[in-house]
């Protein structure tokens, strides 16, 4: 695949001062639509509120706006959305009211206007506007909003349209967004709503970023592939970044990624790329990111169909290349550190072995279980790297390591596990925030006797395979590298991939945790 047609832009957002009511935009031929708030009637009330604009509307367009919603069965809520196509007349007899405006008008639920809704409506507005050149909307400028904070909820707005518009940049309409060209934001310009637009990108395209390079086949990213993106991406954002090869790999004792990586014929990398703001940090942030380009299991190999989704087992070291380039953009006051350890978990002649003893970086020796518990392997060295070589005040990592983590928790939630209540609950806050939510889990201490190993430091998988408790297991082993560290993990095995298109999660690769970190970066003071 080119790398040119990775790089897809993203929708236009555009700010105008003009009020609905008498916007010269509307006139001028250059929208296909007017989009407009319904949201449900107040309590007590029957039917449905109108919101801002919509009256403007319905004036302009001649149209009760409110019967019509109520005609096409809408009730308010967020994501709900109705396309009313206005006929044009035949010949010169009839004149209609609406002969000079934009020939659509699309009925957006909002909900009660929290976050969650206007990313809800954003997104629906995204997917009734896909083929659309221009859109212009009211949406996000609600007074009727439970937040009245127009900035707030012009961000949540126009982030649920930017996720939403993503399209995976293989297939039928390769260069082609799910929405509209442009949406113009009317009654809002500069200042703060423009900060918010702003905002909203910078988030949007780090998830877009982590969709991109999970959804690429691994028959293309292969570990060197996904570390010459990172390169290349750092470089362009005045990220510094280190990139480490097998010899080097070897010399500095990166055993678990070696072992990994033994398998396959691509072989694997490590990348450090640093952002350093220009002022002294206040904070140096590490992200660490599962990075297996491809996940057959090893010689444990897996069931054939649970092989077919893992080409996005490198969605955590996506994550973190796309907080670090987002840090930078946004000129985080942070230091902010991603580790991506980067291999391919192959069948091969000689792949690392169920009873091997792998010696990972910093000299732990690990008793092998399952070749399947890659992750984790990888993960102890780019950890134990981490703690003794970049000093971070706070070390998080991001992985797709359990699919035990789905079982209890379902798609929804990430398992969140920390050694630090303060920073669970920031990233458990950043999650609420950005709708990425994350849910705390316990770093157990009396299961941690489950691995230790009579011919190791530790055990790679718990000594009782009736035990349960695949990700808290995972999550002990973790713990075993980060030293006295302010460590959290994120086992995002459930969320990272969705099987449909729900609100501004898009079918594939979801890039979830990109929003969550930056946000969590963004409120860390
Ligand atoms: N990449 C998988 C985890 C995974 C499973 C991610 C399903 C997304 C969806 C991981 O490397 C793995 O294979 N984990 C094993 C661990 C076990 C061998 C201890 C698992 O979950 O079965
Ligand atoms: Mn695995
Ligand atoms: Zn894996």
């Amino acid at each position: 695949m080119a790398p040119s047609a990775r790089h897809r832009t993203p929708p236009t957002v555009t700010l105008s001062g003009s009020a609905l009511a008498d916007s010269p935009l509307l006139t001028d031929g250059s929208l296909d639509a007017v989009a407009v708030p319904v949201a449900p009637g107040r309590e007590g009330d029957e039917g449905l509120a109108a919101g801002s604009g919509t009256a403007q509307a319905a004036a302009r367009y001649g149209i009760d706006l409110a019967e019509l919603a109520e005609r096409s069965g809408l009730t308010g809520a967020a994501g709900e959305s109705s396309v009313v196509q206005l006929p044009r007349p035949v010949g010169s007899a009839v004149a209609l009211p609406w002969t000079d405006l934009p020939p659509r008008i699309v009925l957006v639920g909002v909900g009660q206007g929290s976050d969650t809704d206007l990313r809800r409506a954003g997104a629906a507005l995204a997917r009734a506007s896909r083929g659309w050149r221009a859109v212009a909307t009211t949406l996000g400028d609600d007074d009727h909003a439970a937040s009245s904070d127009v900035a707030r909820s012009t961000r949540a707005l126009v982030e649920g349209y930017l996720l939403a518009a993503y399209a995976q940049p293989s297939g039928a309409h390769k260069d082609a967004v799910k929405a509209a060209a442009e949406l113009v934001l009317l009654g809002r310009d500069g200042g703060r709503a423009g900060a918010a637009v702003v905002a909203a990108r910078t988030a949007a395209s780090a998830t877009w970023l982590v969709r991109d390079l999970a959804n690429t086949p691994s028959g293309v990213k292969n570990p060197a592939w996904v570390a010459d993106q990172a390169r290349r991406l750092a470089t362009r954002a005045g990220v510094s970044v280190e990139v480490l090869g097998p010899r080097e790999l070897a010399a500095q004792g990166f055993g678990g990624i070696l072992a990994v990586g033994s398998g396959s014929a691509s072989t694997p990398r490590l990348v450090v790329a640093r952002y350093t703001p220009p002022q002294p940090a206040a904070h140096h942030v590490v992200v660490v990111g599962k990075g297996i380009t491809y996940d057959t299991g090893g010689l444990s190999i897996k069931p054939r169909e649970s092989m077919v989704p893992m080409k996005t087992d490198m969605a955590g070291a996506a994550v973190a290349l796309a907080t670090v380039l987002g840090a930078a953009h946004s000129g985080s006051v942070h230091r902010v550190t991603a580790v991506l350890p980067l291999a391919e978990n192959q069948v091969g002649a000689a792949s690392y072995r169920p009873d091997d003893v792998v010696r990972v970086y910093g000299g732990t020796t690990v008793e092998v279980q399952n070749t399947d518990a890659e992750g984790r392997m990888v993960l102890a060295d780019a950890l134990a790297y981490a703690d003794a070589v970049l000093d971070p005040d706070v070390l998080i990592d991001v992985a797709t390591l359990t699919g035990a983590a789905t079982l209890g928790l379902g798609r929804g939630h990430a398992a969140l596990y920390g050694t630090d209540d303060d920073l669970v609950r920031a990233l458990t806050a950043a999650g609420q925030a950005t709708g990425e939510l994350a849910w705390p889990m316990p770093l157990s201490a009396e299961y941690q006797d489950s691995l230790r190993s009579d011919v190791a430091d530790v055990r790679q998988t718990a000594r009782d395979k009736h035990m349960g408790g695949g990700s808290v297991f995972a999550a002990l082993f973790l713990q075993r590298f980060v030293g006295t560290r302010r460590w959290a993990h994120l086992d995002v095995a459930g969320t990272a991939r969705a099987t449909a298109d729900a609100h501004e999660v898009t079918a594939g690769a979801t890039g979830y945790g990109a929003r969550l970190l930056l946000q969590y970066l963004a409120d860390l003071s």
